[in-house]
C-alpha cells in the first residue's frame, strides 16, 4: 500500500516562495505531513520533486509498477501540460490534484488545469493542508 507524492517545479523553494500565497511552511514539512497521513490512514509515502517536466513523467510511468494512487501539485504545469495530463491518463491511477493557494483567485491563466477534469478531486487553497486531505480522500478512493 503505497502512495506517490509529487511537487512541481518551484515548490522547492516553498517556505521562502511568496510566503503571501504559499505560506512558510517548507516542502520538507509538507513531506513530513503528508507521511505522517499517509501512515494513520495505512499507506507508506513515496515524495518526488522536480522541476522538469520529462522527470515529473517518468515518475509517473514509475509509480505504475508499485503505487496504488498519486497525491499531485504540478506547480505551473497545471496550466500547460498536456504530457502530463496524458502521463496521468496513461497509467490510470487514481490521483488527487492539489494547489496550496486558491488558483480560481488569482490570474486568469491559473483558472485552466489540464488534470482537473481527469482528477479524483481537486483541493485549492487549503494551504498546505490540502495535501493532508489529500491523502485521506485517495485513502478513501482506495478502500
Ligand atoms: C500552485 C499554483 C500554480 O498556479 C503555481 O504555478 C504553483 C503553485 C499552488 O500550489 O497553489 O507553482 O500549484
Amino acid at each position: 500500500n503505497r502512495l506517490l507524492l509529487v511537487n512541481g517545479p518551484n515548490l522547492n523553494l516553498l517556505g521562502t516562495r511568496e510566503p503571501g500565497v504559499y505560506g512558510t511552511d517548507t516542502l520538507d514539512d509538507v513531506f513530513a505531513l503528508a507521511s505522517a497521513t499517509a501512515k494513520d490512514v495505512g499507506f507508506d509515502l513515496r515524495a518526488f520533486q522536480s522541476n522538469h517536466e520529462g522527470a515529473l513523467i517518468d515518475v509517473v510511468h514509475e509509480a505504475k509498477a508499485d503505487c496504488d494512487g498519486i497525491v499531485i501539485n504540478p506547480g505551473a504545469f497545471t496550466h500547460t501540460s498536456v504530457a502530463l495530463r496524458d502521463a496521468l491518463t496513461g497509467v490510470g491511477l487514481p490521483f488527487v490534484e492539489v494547489h496550496i493557494s486558491n488558483v480560481h483567485a488569482r490570474e486568469p491563466f491559473r483558472h485552466h488545469s489540464y488534470l482537473s477534469d481527469v482528477a479524483s478531486a481537486v483541493i485549492v487553497g487549503a494551504g498546505v493542508q490540502g495535501y493532508e486531505f489529500a491523502v485521506r480522500r485517495l485513502a478513501t478512493v482506495l478502500a
